[in-house]
C-alpha cells in the first residue's frame, strides 16, 4: 500500500502520492504555481524557474517540478520574495527576445 505524505500548501492541507512533486500536488488541488517549461507526463526540465516557491526549513526557494514534498513541509506558492523572482526572471528572458 502507497503511504501518502502529508504537507501544507498555502496553510491547506495536502497529501501527495510516492513520485509526484510539489507542484503536481497543488495543481491536484488547484493551486497555482506560474511555469514556463513545465509539460505534464514528460520529466520536468526545470529550467525556466518560474515554478519557485518556498518551503519550510530550506534557504532559498524550491523548484516546485521536480522536488517532492515531505512529510510535514510548508509550501508558500506566492509572497512578495517569489513575485520579485520570477519578475527578475522574465526580465532575464526579455533583455535578448527579439521584439
Ligand atoms: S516549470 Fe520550469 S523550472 Fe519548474
Amino acid at each position: 500500500m502507497n503511504k501518502l505524505i502529508n504537507f501544507k500548501i498555502n496553510g491547506i492541507s495536502v497529501a501527495a502520492q510516492k513520485g509526484e512533486t510539489i507542484l503536481t500536488v497543488a495543481r491536484k488541488n488547484g493551486i497555482y504555481i506560474p511555469t514556463m517549461c513545465y509539460i505534464s507526463k514528460t520529466s520536468p526540465c526545470a529550467s525556466c524557474r518560474m515554478c519557485v516557491v518556498e518551503a519550510s526549513g530550506v534557504e532559498g526557494f524550491v523548484l516546485s517540478c521536480n522536488t517532492p514534498p515531505t512529510e510535514g513541509i510548508e509550501i508558500i506558492t506566492n509572497n512578495d520574495a517569489l513575485q520579485n523572482e520570477r519578475v527578475n526572471i522574465m526580465k532575464l528572458y526579455d533583455v535578448n527576445h527579439p521584439l
